[in-house]
C-alpha cells in the first residue's frame, strides 16, 4: 500500500489543443497526508488540476508534478497510485460517498476497516 506524500505542482498551465488557457501556471504544495480544498468559480481550472495530479492530462511545457522525492510528471495514471472521483458522472448511485471514495481500495483487497479509516468522510 502507498503511504501518504507530499504532492508538489511547480509551474503547471495547461493549454488545450483548441487554444483554451485552462490553467494558468500553478505553483502547489500539498503535505503528506494534508486535506485541501480547491475553490473558485467555473471554469477556473480545479478539475484541470486534479487531473493533472492523476496522470489524466499532462501540464504545459516546463511544468513538474512531484510525489515526494519523485518526478512523476510524465508518469501515465496507471503507474501514480491515485484515486479520483469523478465530478459528474462514473460515480456508483448504489453506493454512498465513502464508498464510493473508498472504492479503489476495494478493487486492491484493501480490509474493510482501513478502507474506512481512509475514506475520510467516513462517519461511523
Ligand atoms: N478538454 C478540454 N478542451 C478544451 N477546453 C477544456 C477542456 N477541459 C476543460 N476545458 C476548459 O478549461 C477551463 C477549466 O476547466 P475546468 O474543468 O478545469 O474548470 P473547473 O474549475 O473544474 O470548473 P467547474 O467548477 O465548472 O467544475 C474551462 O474554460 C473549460 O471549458
Ligand atoms: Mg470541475
Amino acid at each position: 500500500m502507498h503511504e501518504p506524500t507530499t504532492i508538489r505542482l511547480r509551474n503547471c498551465g495547461k493549454t488545450f489543443a483548441d487554444g483554451t488557457l485552462a490553467l494558468q501556471p500553478l505553483d502547489l504544495d500539498i503535505g503528506a497526508a494534508e486535506t485541501v480544498v480547491l475553490l473558485g468559480p467555473s471554469g477556473c481550472g480545479k478539475t484541470t488540476t486534479l487531473r493533472i495530479i492523476a496522470g489524466l492530462e499532462y501540464p504545459d511545457a516546463g511544468g513538474e508534478v512531484w510525489f515526494g522525492d519523485t518526478c512523476v510528471t510524465t508518469l501515465p495514471i496507471e503507474q501514480r497510485g491515485v484515486g479520483m472521483v469523478f465530478q459528474s458522472y462514473a460515480l456508483f448511485p448504489n453506493m454512498t460517498v465513502s464508498e464510493n471514495i473508498g472504492y479503489g481500495l476495494r478493487v486492491r483487497r484493501v480490509d474493510a476497516s482501513t478502507r474506512c479509516r481512509r475514506s475520510t468522510t467516513c462517519s461511523r
